[in-house]
């Protein structure tokens, strides 16, 4: 596989993304697309919203268990969105703001700048919201809530 494109964001360091339960992920950036695959950016403009497929390129190794900041436990690495992964692939739905012929302006980056684009795709929600299942992170949200309460 190679980038079909890169990430230009605000985040220059993992720090400066927000992390934890409730964390609003409404940064704006672009998705700048190679001119060498910029037909196939052809009728996104009708789409709302994109999924954004991505290598963590600033991490090495990983671990099969993860304790997320989301939580106090650890977990499967499968079962959590951590970057350090056997293939460190990310994933991102992004708000399609407007497209500049190969530049995608985007809210919902939480991706640092230059990271490496593997594809791009309309995101279409098919899954009732009452149909979703979210265990351990809907247990470790209202321990969160209790603490708060
Ligand atoms: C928890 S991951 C989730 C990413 C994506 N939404 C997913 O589910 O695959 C987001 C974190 O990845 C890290 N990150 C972002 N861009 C990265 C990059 N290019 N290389 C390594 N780590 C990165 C940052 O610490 C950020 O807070």
């Amino acid at each position: 596989m190679r980038p079909i494109g890169f990430v230009r964001s605000s985040y220059t360091e993992t720090a400066q993304i927000p992390k934890g339960l409730g964390a609003q992920h409404d940064a704006e950036g672009t998705l700048d697309i190679l001119p060498e695959v910029e037909e196939g950016l052809t009728d996104i403009e009708g789409f709302s919203h994109l999924l954004v497929i991505w290598v963590f390129d600033r991490v090495a190794g990983y671990d099969l268990r993860a304790t997320p900041s989301t939580d106090t436990r650890p977990h499967g690495v499968f079962a959590t969105r951590s970057p350090r992964r056997p293939n460190p692939i990310g994933l991102t739905v992004v708000q399609l703001l407007r497209r500049d012929g190969p530049r995608l302006h985007v809210r919902g980056i939480d991706m640092l700048d230059g990271t490496p684009i593997l594809d791009i795709k309309p995101y279409l929600s098919s899954m009732p919201a009452k149909r979703l299942k979210r265990e351990w992170l809907a247990e470790a949200e209202a321990r969160t809530a209790g603490e708060h309460a």
